[in-house]
């Protein structure tokens, strides 16, 4: 199994590069372009083997399908359009901020994941919520726990930049007094043989188990799996009843990642968001005090 070795700083990069855009495409944007390439490489080569007739008419079918494959994008563009806008519209009635929310754009939570974290805190009414990667869910988290009147946030960010910006908009939405982002550096943790770079935990104490673990950092370009370590390195601070929420499960590393959270943790999936964009977990009975963890050295 591989894990985050250190690389040269052009494999490094590149590594990094293959990473993004394998992460970056969904599988069907990879069909679509694939039937568009599929299409033009045949209409090319069919001009010269089947004669002109025969390639005006594949020329015209491929046209078509391509067509087809662009108007479908265009509806998946609206569709997804109007799920942003049910679920902010949810997120702005549950939580009544009194300035508005943040864009969510850029590298923050889909809000149909914030709606799921928003109610997930509703219905579980978690006392400790701990969050790897800050930002808005932070800002939604802090609003949900002042909503119900009970429960605490601990954000870690490994970016000093973006734990200002989101300890701002906590300032700005007067909830700061419900989450906390703490600044902590990316450090080498060896897991099971492998290295990775991921949070220093040495100074960070939670002030009670973790209810609810939301696992949206560090960035998955850093390195291959790169939010595996939440599992291993956090399952023994967790409450028995723990929920976590693993974000960007449409991509190749965090399928890998659930997984090896199965089979090595005992968590399994218990629900999705409702783009399937994110999982939903719980620990299986039997595996609450940590059997089945690897060697874990921080
Ligand atoms: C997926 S983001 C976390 C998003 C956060 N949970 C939210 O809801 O906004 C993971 C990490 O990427 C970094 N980050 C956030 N926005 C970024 C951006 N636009 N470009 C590059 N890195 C970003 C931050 O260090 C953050 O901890």
């Amino acid at each position: 199994m591989a894990g985050g070795s250190p690389m040269s700083p052009l494999s490094g990069r590149l590594a990094r590069y293959v990473a993004g855009v394998r992460n970056g495409l969904s599988r069907d944007d990879l069909g679509g372009a694939l039937v568009i390439a599929l299409g033009a490489a045949a209409v090319g080569m069919a001009g010269g083997w089947i004669g002109p007739a025969a390639g005006r008419w594949l020329a015209l079918v491929t046209a078509l399908v391509a067509g087809l494959t662009m108007q479908l994008a265009v509806l998946r563009g609206m569709r997804e359009q109007a799920r942003r806008s049910e679920a902010i519209l949810a997120l702005t009635m549950a939580l009544k901020p009194e300035v508005p929310l943040p864009v969510f754009s850029g590298w923050a939570v889909h809000p149909t994941l914030a709606r799921l974290l928003v109610t997930t805190v509703f219905e579980q009414r978690p006392g400790m919520i701990v969050e790897c990667g800050s930002g808005i869910s932070t800002l939604v988290f802090a609003y949900a726990v002042r909503t119900l009147g009970h429960g605490s946030v601990v954000s870690l960010e490994h970016d000093p930049v973006y734990a200002e910006q989101t300890r701002s908009w906590l300032r700005v939405h007067g909830v700061s007094a419900w989450a906390q982002v703490l600044t902590v550096p990316l450090v080498p943790h060896r897991l099971n043989g492998h290295q990775w770079r991921w949070y220093d935990l040495t100074t960070v104490q939670f002030p009670a188990p973790i209810d609810l673990l939301f696992v949206d950092g560090p960035p998955g370009g850093l390195q291959r799996l790169s939010r595996y370590p939440a599992g291993p390195l956090l399952a023994q601070r967790l409450a028995n009843e723990a929920i976590m929420i693993l974000d960007d499960v449409h991509r190749f590393d965090e399928r890998a990642i659930v997984s090896r959270w199965a089979v090595e943790l005992g968590w399994r999936v218990i629900g999705s968001s409702s783009d399937h964009s994110a999982a939903v977990l719980m620990r299986t009975a039997g595996l609450v005090s940590g059997q089945g963890l690897g060697q874990v050295t921080s």
